[in-house]
């Protein structure tokens, strides 16, 4: 009898190979992901993106594309699709990357007015406009359009609530403001992007000269649409397109100089701390730093490190590095009263806290986030501030003097006191800015521990603080994740290796007297220094546990 040959099988793909609409969804995150990674990914690819899509799309809208005298509408699309598309891109990247926009009724009424801003200001200029050409049937008319300073809403609205808010106060201004011409279409494009693009730019801004100039590179990244307009309508090359041309430049400038002028004045009634009042708070000639130079010297030299390291990891994670820096300089300004209860401004004087009792202590070195907070209302240093010296330490434990008090009442064959007695009393840190401060302050005074600082062992310190403030659950209220904690690990241990770097051991150099113990809001001086771990088996773990290693 034949053998029965086995029956042929059906190629099956396998499972994962398969095509279904849940696999292809589940998957749009990390398409979602790769684009964000491509919007941001620098602005020729930005460009490039915005440009494919765009010529897409013009070639999808024209009809018979294919012909020659269809070529200026494609361009033209093209241009006005990319430029949309590209703003939409470099918002959509900084509402994704950034945290979210501040909230509350004084922002909201802020908005509200800016938006309110754009429709008067644009009604204004369009009356001016009118009345200035009055009888004038030359070319411009229609040009003048874009000389309305609409940018300054956006502008504005960046530099007060940061550019995510300055886009929509873009987005809403150019959409009203454009309904005041006859012909609103060209004019609405243009305010939408020239203001996002503005508020982009005010974004990174500093100074008051450096919102004119916003307003100019907005306006320069409005062109291509009013020439994408010129071409698609026939009018690129006249004297029209000319007028538009010089009308773009001065709406730019005009809207730089009118945000320029109002932005002290809109701070000053509202109380917004704006990038150039902090740009001020950072001189070190002000008045409550100098206080802090000259009475607790050692607390300054500490404050300027700590303002070096956050400012360095505020930018590496994307975090208000301006913000974080200036908090990090006026951080322990409470210090001043007590100055000589903490370890970094005794050369080399007694310890105070050898007559106290552990409570007491405990209670000078809390206090001084209260006195910080009262002296910087004193001082005028604005919410932002204020807020992170009060989170700085969040509600971290004194352990020393904790682990000292419960000695001696078990000598007194007394209860252990309450750890609340002996913490500080938060907040926890509510901003990535606050976060890292923690972070910084508590690296910053523990690295002064460190016998032989070699770059193993300022690492395996940075590590180890950090793991032991995140199992602490003290960053639990910020933003910060752990890929920020990863980097920001890495730029801490760039910066202290720098700063330790010239500590060279010689061979024939006699042994250095053990260093005094840096952090004074844990231990008081005089006590023998803790020794960090190093690259050791607790650091280790701890890391293992946080997947920084
Ligand atoms: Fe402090
Ligand atoms: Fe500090």
């Amino acid at each position: 009898m034949p053998q029965q040959e086995p029956p042929k099988l059906k190629a099956v793909p396998p499972r994962d190979q398969r095509f279904s609409w849940p696999r292809l969804t589940g998957q749009l995150p990390q398409v979602l992901e790769r684009l964000k990674d491509l919007a941001g990914g620098g602005r020729g690819t930005q460009w490039l993106l915005a440009g494919l899509v765009g010529l897409l799309l013009a070639v999808a809208i024209t009809p018979h594309p294919w012909r020659l005298d269809s070529l200026p509408q494609v361009l033209g699309g093209a241009a006005l699709a990319a430029a949309l598309l590209r703003v939409l891109f470099v918002a959509w990247y900084q509402g994704l990357s950034r945290a979210g926009g501040r909230a509350g009724a004084r922002n909201l009424a802020l908005c509200l007015a800016l938006v309110v801003m754009a429709a008067g200001v644009s009604r204004g200029w369009e009356v001016f406009a009118v009345a200035l050409l009055e009888g004038w049937s030359g070319p411009g008319l229609g040009a003048l359009a874009f000389a309305a300073p609409l940018s300054a809403g956006p502008i504005l609205g960046a530099l007060l609530l940061g550019p995510q808010m300055g886009m929509l106060a873009a987005l809403a201004g150019g959409l009203v403001g454009a309904l005041a011409w006859p012909q609103p279409a060209g004019p609405m494009i243009y305010f939408l992007v020239s203001g996002v693009a503005a508020a982009h730019y005010a974004g990174r801004e500093h100074s008051l000269p450096g919102l004119i100039k916003a307003g100019f590179r907005g306006a320069l990244a409005g062109l291509p649409v009013v020439l994408g307009l010129a071409l698609w309508q026939g009018w690129l090359i006249s004297t029209d397109a000319l007028c538009a041309v010089l009308a773009v430049g001065l709406g730019g400038a005009l809207g730089g100089v009118l945000a320029a002028g109002l932005a002290p004045l809109v701070e000053m009634l509202l109380g917004y701390t704006t990038h150039i009042r902090l740009m001020e708070l950072s001189s070190l000639d002000q008045p409550a730093l100098q206080e802090l130079m000259l009475q607790a010297p050692g607390t300054y030299h500490h404050s300027l490190v700590v303002g070096s390291l956050v400012e360095a990891a505020a930018k590496e994670i994307g975090a208000d590095s301006l913000l974080a820096k200036v908090a990090a300089l006026y951080h322990d300004l409470g210090k001043i009263k007590k100055s000589p209860y903490f370890v970094e401004n005794q050369a080399s004087g007694p310890n105070r806290h050898e007559k106290l009792a552990p409570s007491m202590s405990a209670l000078i070195l809390t206090s001084h986030v209260k006195e910080g907070v009262e002296m910087a209302r004193r001082h005028r240093l604005g919410k932002p501030i204020i807020d992170i010296i009060a989170q700085h330490h969040g509600t971290r434990l004194i352990p020393f003097f904790y682990s000292k008090a419960c000695e001696a009442r078990r000598a007194l064959g007394q209860p252990d006191p309450e750890p609340e007695d002996f913490s500080y009393p938060g907040p926890r840190p509510q901003t990535r800015e606050a976060g890292l401060v923690m972070l910084a302050d508590t690296v910053e005074a523990a690295s002064r521990s460190v016998d032989n600082p070699t770059p193993a062992r300022l690492q395996g310190l940075v590590q180890q603080q950090i793991s032991k403030i995140f199992a602490e659950g003290q960053l639990d209220d910020c933003e910060l994740t752990l890929k920020d904690l990863h980097k920001i690990a890495k730029i801490f241990n760039t910066i202290l290796g720098g700063i330790f770097h010239q500590r060279v051991e010689y061979p024939q150099a006699e042994e250095k007297p053990r260093k005094r113990h840096g952090d004074s809001d844990k231990q008081p001086p005089g006590k023998p220094a803790h020794r960090p771990p190093g690259p050791g088996a607790q650091g280790q773990a701890g890391l293992r546990r946080l997947g920084l290693r």
